[in-house]
């Protein structure tokens, strides 16, 4: 666990984790610089902004109510809209001023009677403040409990729940498969034979396929997972939960798991064709949310992780530490070689900077060899820098203003560009000297800014989006 001092630095950072009550529509934003004219269509992203209910206060970054955010871009012009995300969660808790489903660190206050009664009949939340994506014409906001929300990206209110994951936890990190152009997506199934499975969600569809399964007594925390053009990719932390701790314990979800460092960090290969499973293949404990890319070499499998040392990160994101300017433990782009023949795993650090919430062109390298990908870094102890990784030159490219502390940058490729890297990067940037945010936009291959346009308030830190061309 890191040491705990305050850095005056992150000082300025503290507006991020103030709430937003306001929804919004701005149209003409005031952009400074020029966008690229082919830039038309939204960024839509979720993240928490609301984290009071009454005389309560939620524990952790992830547990605040979902806001949506649009940005919307056409003849270089950027109109904003924001809209709480109307789920079961959130209505309960604006109508009746009180939290009524569990979040990631957060309960309702239950007896023990409401306690057991909740394990038969679980108030999942479908507070989506994860990650979105888009299903055939359909827009999804995603969490990992594992209720996902449709929204309409026009108007971004909510529109019922699209499909059921076949488990109660899944992740807010889909695959597009190819093939099918559905959604590969995680879910472990607790109960009396827990498993961790994995399902294919097709087109226009509401009934998941489970395409591959596989037993365990005491599921790790999944965030994410790897997918090649062969295999689905399971890293499986040792950050683990007995399921009845779950139900019994009285504490929050995610203060059931346990770092289990001695158990070391188990890769899982599953064929996507047969379902069929191949491992554990071993090595040293660590902790992460986020994958970045896989793909196989020769015989190998390559997993390229934003990886931290154990899972005291949980804990660094607590509101209470946030707030009071604690620094928060970074996470570095690591691979992982897996040799399926030999049953060895290696592992390297490929990038000194710091890097986390990962993006990569998406549609051209997801599952196949790639060089690039970009995240934000870390210099005082919170994010306050974009970062680009050359993974093949072995070296990075940093955007950073002072103050200035950007959210996940998302990569929108050039209509017909030949290079991986041609195209552009939004990210939302919190000025904390000004107190507002503002969408920034830089060329994606060298971290130079294009444009940026201001909105006149501030937006809370939030997590993932998504572009949707218009
Ligand atoms: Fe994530």
């Amino acid at each position: 666990m890191s040491t705990v001092t305050d850095t005056p630095a992150l000082a300025n950072a503290r507006r991020g984790f103030d709430s937003l009550e306001e929804e919004t529509h701005l149209d003409g934003l005031p952009v400074r610089g020029e966008l690229p004219p082919w830039l038309r269509g939204s960024l839509i992203r979720t993240g928490p902004a609301k984290w009071e209910v009454g005389d309560r206060a939620m524990n952790n970054w992830f547990d605040g109510f979902a806001m949506l955010h649009r940005f919307s871009f056409a003849g270089g012009d950027v109109s904003y809209a924001n809209r709480f995300l109307e789920s079961r969660a959130y209505r309960a808790a604006r109508d009746e001023g009180r939290i009524a489903y569990s979040e990631f660190a957060t309960d309702p206050c239950r007896s023990l009677f409401q306690r057991v009664s909740a394990m038969f009949s679980p108030k999942l939340t479908d507070n989506a403040n994860v990650n979105l994506t888009k299903l055939g014409e359909r827009f999804i906001s995603m969490t990992e409990t594992p209720i996902p929300v449709e929204f309409d990206a026009e108007t971004l209110a909510a529109a019922g729940v699209p499909y059921e994951p076949p488990g109660q936890l899944s992740t807010a990190h889909p695959h597009m498969d190819r093939a099918t152009k559905g959604m590969l997506n995680y879910a472990a199934k607790l109960g009396p034979r827990t498993s961790y499975r994995f399902f294919l969600l097709r087109p226009g569809s509401s009934k998941p396929e489970v395409i591959a399964t596989k037993p365990v007594r005491e599921p790790a925390y999944m965030h994410s997972f790897g997918l090649t053009e062969r295999w689905l990719v399971l890293a499986e932390f040792p950050f683990v939960v007995n399921p009845p701790r779950l139900a019994f314990s009285g504490r929050p979800y995610i203060e059931n798991y346990r770092w289990k460092p001695e158990r070391g960090t188990r890769f899982h290969l599953f064929d996507r064709e047969t379902g069929e499973g191949v491992g554990p293949f071993e090595t040293e404990a660590r902790f992460a949310f986020h994958h970045v890319n896989s793909y196989e070499e020769g015989g190998d499998v390559v997993v390229d992780i934003c990886t931290f040392p154990d899972a005291g990160i949980v804990e660094d994101l607590y509101m209470e530490r946030l707030r009071a300017g604690k620094p928060v433990t970074p996470g570095f782009l690591e691979r992982f070689r897996i040799s399926p023949e030999a049953g060895m795993v290696s592992s390297e650090r490929l990038i000194d900077e710091s890097i986390e919430l990962p993006r990569i062109n998406y549609s051209r390298c997801n599952e196949r060899p790639y060089r690039y990908a970009w995240g934000v870094g870390m210099g005082g102890g919170w994010i306050d820098r974009i970062v680009k990784a050359d993974v093949v030159e072995r070296r990075s490219t940093v955007w950073s203003e002072e103050g200035c502390f950007p959210g996940e940058p998302v990569f929108v490729a050039a209509p017909d560009a030949d290079d991986e890297d041609e195209g552009v990067l939004l990210s939302v940037v919190l000025d904390g000297r000004a107190g507002n945010s503002f969408l920034l936009a830089l060329d994606a291959r060298s971290l130079n800014e294009l444009a940026r346009a201001e909105v006149p308030h501030h937006i809370p830190f939030g997590f993932h989006g998504q572009f949707a061309r218009g």
